[in-house]
């Protein structure tokens, strides 16, 4: 059976997906008996459009690129009509994160599940804010809530905690779970301006649609909030994790650590110590020793203390519009197989 598929958002996330789906169609038919159609998509600058049997995903590629607009298919939806009226059985999410209120993902991501339809998301607004919710919504109307992209783009945290590490007790995370501030602080290292790495962060498509959230540390404090709710099953609000950024870092700062042997790095940490919570997210100057200061560029890493396997760590891309798309995919292709 054809998985159906609308996309809410048409950026740098869903391009990254639709290359892939197209570039694998015939690999992923033939190794995982996957098959897809995308039925449905809407993006606030380029429309809605809407083809019941699919949508031809190169044709939407080249509009948007040489006209700025869906040409073909259009139809007046807006995104909670789209996901009422279309015949898709999964919402991917994948507009703009909006760490203030959520909105209006998480109104999307409920308007699914109560549309019986399930959810993949890179959107990191509905899990680090309402999480347990829609969960609760999803388990209710029997369909899935994934987010794998959230955390770490495609580098497989969710799912490898929620999957191979099952039956452990996760105690703690910490890494470095930005990849925009990564790569500001290695391009910085290697001579550039933070406002030229910043611009570099932001074409290559690693940085938020506003940035403040990720040089100010919001997006690795989100990230850390989903790890807590998610992974940890611990109640933890967003204004719960001490949040400091990395506007402050100088390139003298990370000269002056070059010199002592040392990196600056932004690091999000979480820990239950006599069911205590302490998170916090916050640049330190990790030793060059430290398996941490050679992680560089979009590149992050985070280790998870178990209680059976102890520290496991996991090292990949943190961000980007294929390894996110990829994320997406892996979701897709879970809710597939389950189908
Ligand atoms: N802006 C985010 C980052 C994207 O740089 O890590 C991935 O969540």
């Amino acid at each position: 059976m054809k998985q159906k598929i609308a996309l809410i958002g048409f950026g740098t996330v869903a391009q990254g997906l639709c290359e892939i789906l197209i570039n694998k169609k015939n690999e992923l038919a033939k190794k995982y008996n996957y098959r897809y159609e995308i039925v449905a998509v809407s993006d606030l600058r380029f429309g809605v459009v809407y083809n019941p049997e699919g949508l031809n995903l190169k044709r939407l590629l080249k509009e948007v690129k040489e006209k700025g607009k869906f040409i073909k298919d259009r139809i007046d939806w807006n995104p909670v009509e789209m996901i009422e009226k279309s015949n898709s059985d999964v919402v991917c999410e994948l507009a703009y994160t909006n760490l203030k209120d959520g909105q209006p993902a998480i109104k999307h991501c409920e308007t699914a599940f109560k549309n019986k339809k399930h959810v993949v998301t890179s959107n990191k607004g509905p899990a680090a804010l309402a999480y347990r919710r829609l969960k609760r919504l999803a388990d209710k109307n029997g369909v899935r809530f994934m987010i794998e992209g959230t955390v770490l783009s495609g580098t497989p945290v969710i799912n490898l905690a929620n999957g191979p590490l099952a039956g452990n007790t996760i105690k703690a995370f910490k890494g470095i779970l930005n990849g925009t501030t990564n790569y500001i602080l290695t391009r910085m290292e290697d001579g550039m301006s933070y406002e030229d790495a910043l611009k570099e962060a932001q074409e290559l498509g690693y940085a938020e649609a506003d940035p403040t959230n990720d040089v100010q540390g919001y997006d690795a404090r989100a990230k850390v909030t989903i790890l807590a709710n998610v992974l940890m099953n611990v109640k933890l609000d967003i204004n719960q994790v001490k949040c400091k950024g990395i506007t402050k870092i100088t390139r003298e700062d990370i000269l002056e650590a070059k010199k002592k042997n040392a990196r600056w790095k932004l690091i999000g940490s979480i820990e239950i110590k006599k069911d205590k919570i302490k998170a916090y997210v916050k640049p330190e100057l990790v030793p060059m020793t430290h398996p941490l200061a050679g992680v560089m560029g979009s590149v992050n890493a985070l280790t998870i203390t178990t209680d059976l396997m102890g520290d496991v760590t996991i090292v990949g891309k943190g961000a980007g519009k294929i390894e996110t798309g990829f994320s997406i995919l892996t979701d897709l292709l879970a809710i597939a197989k389950n189908s």
